[in-house]
């Protein structure tokens, strides 16, 4: 309202509504596939758009009020910023200095480029793909906060503290890291491989022009001390729910209020302790918590209703966004709950990350099962019983030295991603251990098979049945036929591809397009199967940690910055992120009913 007044207000401006303009250099060359960003407010939201061919830009119409800060940014050049910009303008017009120094162009490139070089000095492919598997789930590798040189001993104390957190790797990686990390991102060696051929017109190309027609806007939500983990977008409401898990808080956005209207509630936590269930003696927590039943992820229940899995808390929570009230529901076997989806009756399913199970839970009754995976080994089995064992042990005694100095490699199978077909099957991934499965949904019956690749993650069906399944640590995407049983590979199309750890994809089933988490290197990618075509679409944000993907009835794509810990992600702050890939018409088209 405010914002409105200001415009009507301004004469000079003479009704312009949004920036418009041509980003060039100081000799009046047009600068291609520029990302201009209009950020206001505070919290802020910012919306960011692509210049063309010809250098032109055009914002949407802002309703976002001023002040206007405006960001021109484009690798190989300075960043651009103006700030105090009291209104929008028709004739907008950028100069853009180039950047000539090598570090500082370095410095602009997305974390995956850094982490390569680190991948590159690693001979055994099984310490690399444990390295990406465990180091690369928190936050990115490769990131300003990650990549600086440090003394052997930092670098001991540094992983000893991650191990302790749950980023365990065995031994012999464990002691290579200071050598190998200091080697990859010492400068005299990182900057010259990292911008040989800067200036010249093939280094970092712009992006094509089916990424320069998207838009994409930016909510900052929650504090410094937050981690946004998912997010669901909520169709029939039209507004995004995103938990933070180490506040224990569902937010609420919604993007029709000019700037983004949000809201937050607290979840309840029964008086549980700080860490929840798995509070003990030697687990720290991530800086700044104040998580006691650790929100996790969240789906839209057919009645509306949004379930959440309470990771710490064991327990699986549904908030009525009508009458504001909560229903809890505790779980009785498993530990962990991670994520979940609806089948077409209603009811939860879920995986249980750390005690190896899948629940079933239906809201209407009040009745659940939990039915334990089969582990590849006996020795996993027995951990996986004992696990209440070493939990009462854990609050009692120290054991932080156990859990840092692992010996071998960790391989423990963690139930992870989840999803149901048309046919009703429930399907889900044991991350660690490569495989995926079904749970019959009407005996619980399980099979389990083989994937020809490590560490399936976040998977999702398309409209037809197929299943997509993303690699975190090979860093490509693959489809499953659930008839033939078989699997086909795509490795992802984009510069230092080994460096990326896709974490989740979704598949928008009006298209059948795959959406894929960009999570090491700050950007959103779409592959289309009957082109078998990567497309990278660069996010404005440095450090862009990405772990879920959900999509609004005009297909515009929705996710979060979920690096942990929030203060490395540049300008500090977590975002939910929603990206228009600008070519898609108003279809209503709802997906079918696994949401
Ligand atoms: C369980 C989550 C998690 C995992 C897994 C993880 N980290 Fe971290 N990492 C963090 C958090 C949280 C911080 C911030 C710590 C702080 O500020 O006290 C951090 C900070 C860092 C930093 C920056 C430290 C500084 O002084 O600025 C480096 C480097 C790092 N991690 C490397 C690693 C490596 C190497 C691995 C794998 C062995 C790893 N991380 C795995 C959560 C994690």
């Amino acid at each position: 309202m405010l914002g409105t007044l200001a415009l009507l207000a301004a004469p000079s401006i003479a009704g312009a509504r949004s920036f418009q303009g041509r980003v060039a250099s100081s000799a009046g060359q047009p600068i291609v596939g520029a990302m201009v960003t209009i950020q206001s407010g505070d919290p802020s939201h910012s919306l960011t758009v692509f210049s063309d061919e010809r250098g032109h830009f055009a914002t949407p119409e802002l309703v976002s009020p001023p002040p206007y800060v405006v960001r021109a940014r484009r690798i190989g050049w300075r960043d651009l910023r103006l700030t105090g910009q009291p209104a929008p303008v028709a004739a907008f017009d950028l100069t853009l200095e180039r950047e000539t120094d090598p570090s500082a162009v370095a410095a602009q490139l997305p974390a995956n480029r850094w982490y390569r070089l680190v991948l590159d000095r690693i001979d055994d492919p099984d310490q690399r793909e444990e390295l990406k598997r465990q180091c690369t789930f928190c936050h990115q590798q490769g990131s300003w906060a990650t990549r600086r040189t440090r003394e052997p001993e930092e670098w001991r104390k540094i992983v000893a503290l991650m191990g302790r957190m749950g980023g365990m790797v065995g031994r012999n990686l464990r002691e290579s890291i200071p050598t190998v990390f200091n080697e990859a991102y010492a400068p005299e060696n990182a900057v010259p491989q990292l911008t040989a051929g800067m200036g010249k017109p093939g280094f970092a190309p712009p992006p094509p022009p089916r990424v320069r027609a998207a838009v994409i806007e930016e909510w900052e939500l929650g504090g410094r001390a937050s981690m946004q983990h998912d997010v669901v977008f909520h169709r029939g409401e039209g507004r995004l729910y995103s938990v933070d898990m180490a506040q224990d808080l569902l937010y609420r956005v919604d993007p029709s209020v000019p700037g983004g209207d949000r809201q937050s509630w607290p979840i309840p936590n029964d008086g549980l302790p700080r860490g929840g269930v798995f509070r003990s003696k030697s687990r720290p927590e991530m800086p700044n918590t104040n998580s006691h039943v650790g929100p996790h992820s969240l789906q839209v229940a057919p009645d509306g209703r949004v379930w959440i899995t309470l990771a710490s808390g064991n327990r699986l929570a549904g908030f009525d966004p009508e009458t504001e009230t909560w229903q809890i529901h505790r779980l009785e076997d498993g530990y962990y709950p991670h994520t979940l989806r609806f089948d077409a009756r209603g009811r939860i399913w879920y995986t249980l990350a750390a005690s190896n199970h899948i629940g079933m839970f239906d809201p209407a009754t009040g009745t659940g099962r939990e039915v334990r995976l089969p582990s590849p080994t006996f020795g996993q089995d027995l951990t996986m019983r004992l696990l209440p064992v070493f939990l009462w042990i854990g609050r009692h005694v120290d054991i932080r030295d156990l859990a840092a100095n692992t010996e071998g490699a960790t391989t423990m199978p963690v139930p992870y991603g989840i999803d149901v077909a048309p046919d009703g099957g429930i399907w889900f991934s044991q991350l660690n251990v490569h495989r995926i499965g079904r749970v019959d949904p009407d005996d619980f019956s399980i099979e389990m098979l083989e994937t020809p690749f490590p560490a399936p993650r976040r998977l999702r069906f398309d409209s037809k049945g197929t299943l997509w399944i993303p690699s975190f640590s090979d860093s490509k995407i693959a489809s499953f036929d659930i008839e033939t049983r078989a699997f086909r590979e795509w490795p992802i199309d984009m510069p230092d591809a080994v460096g990326e750890t896709p974490y989740a994809l979704h598949v928008d089933r009006r298209t059948d397009d795959i959406w894929i988490c960009g999570t090491n290197s700050d950007s959103l990618i779409r592959f289309e199967p009957p082109l078998e075509r990567f497309t990278v679409f660069p996010l404005p944000t440095r450090v862009t940690y990405t772990r879920e993907i959900d999509f609004d009835l005009r297909g515009r794509v929705w996710t979060s910055n979920s690096n942990a810990p929030a203060w490395q992600i540049e300008g500090g702050m977590p975002r939910v992120i929603r990206l228009d890939p600008g070519s898609v018409g108003d279809a209503s088209v709802a997906h079918a009913g696994t949401e």
